[in-house]
């Protein structure tokens, strides 16, 4: 989670402006993650059209003992982006790891997370970390690391990006190292794009905070009321997009950072789009594939029997 109060500094704020100076405006989707879009995304998680996280949740209670087995006892278990950690508690009774490693951006947020994890399982030594996805890599305990990353936020990033995050964490973790990722499934267009345009429009809300973030962010006038969430399933390139549609002409400004060279604005016609999020979805065939392609192996897959999310296990080597 990003902390509403924390300004970024130059650069990152410098990095936001030219994305949204480009010809095709931009904004990467961990800036949809301040306090009150974290909220959001909690209720998105329980909305009935928002299959992912439920599915996944079903699948890791149901085939927790499978898992587990297949995973071996006395891990490193090592969580990219664990955010709440409320994902791995229902993993751990299985997983029996030797320690659990929390990794975000906000070493702090986690720490607070961490405190009632630790309540509930005593015997389960904890550590936090602080680690950017952008940013190498904090050293991690010694033993055989198990890489925990669920919830198909591996869909954020393009294939291509993907392959080459897994290859670092298959590297970082050494040779005896496993991975288990959730990633969700291509299935009905209709399906995919009901769950990103949810009926009591809560996945708008979400997608529209994003500009107050962005305000707060770099000093940015955006008004949500001039924008319209859009979010629909591109076939060929296997994902979700959303976007944010200008309902008229306007302009924004913001503060460029001194020295930068940056437009300190700039103006959007009626119909104009502000992309903000990509979510890929993948075949089994294709999740697999891409596992491998990072340098993992023996890849197992546990599924809902209507095929709609897989978690996967596989190892390295
Ligand atoms: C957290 C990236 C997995 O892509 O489904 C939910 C984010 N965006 N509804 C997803 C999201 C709109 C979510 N991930």
């Amino acid at each position: 989670m990003t902390d509403d109060y924390c300004s970024p500094g130059a650069e990152e704020r410098a990095q936001i402006i030219r994305r949204l100076l480009d010809a095709q405006p931009s904004v990467s989707p961990t800036y949809f993650y301040d306090r009150t879009g974290s909220r959001l995304f909690e209720v998105i998680a329980v909305l009935d059209e928002y299959y992912p996280t439920a599915t996944e949740h079903a699948i890791l209670r149901r085939h927790a003992a499978d898992i587990a087995a297949a995973a071996g006892p006395r891990a490193v278990l090592a969580e990219p982006g664990a955010g709440s950690c409320e994902k791995v508690r229902h993993l751990l009774p299985a997983i029996a790891p030797e320690r659990y490693v929390a990794l975000d951006v906000s070493a702090e947020f986690l720490e607070s997370a961490l405190q009632s994890l630790r309540r509930d399982f005593p015997h389960i030594a904890m550590t936090a970390a602080a680690a950017d996805i952008s940013l190498p890599l904090p050293p991690l305990p010694a033993g055989r690391r198990l890489w925990f990353y669920p919830g198909s936020s591996i869909g954020n990033f393009s294939p291509e990006q993907a392959r080459s995050l897994l290859s670092e964490w298959r590297a970082h973790g050494g040779d005896d190292c496993a991975l288990l990722i959730g990633i969700d499934l291509v299935k009905d267009t209709a399906l995919l794009d009901a769950a990103y345009n949810d009926a009591l429009g809560v996945t708008a809300a979400f997608n529209l905070n994003l500009l107050r973030h962005l305000n707060r962010l770099i000093g940015s006038d955006f008004r949500p009321q001039q924008w319209e969430h859009v979010a629909f399933y591109n076939a060929a390139a296997a994902r979700i997009e959303m976007h944010l549609r200008a309902r008229e002409a306007l302009a924004v400004r913001w503060d460029s950072p001194p020295g930068s060279g940056l437009a300190d604005g700039r103006r959007f016609a009626a119909g104009d789009l502000l992309h903000t999020e990509n979510s890929y979805k993948y075949s089994l065939q294709g999740a697999d594939a891409l596992l491998r392609s990072a340098g993992f192996d023996d890849v197992r897959v546990w599924t809902d029997e209507r095929g709609w999310f897989g978690v996967f296990l596989a190892s390295a080597g």
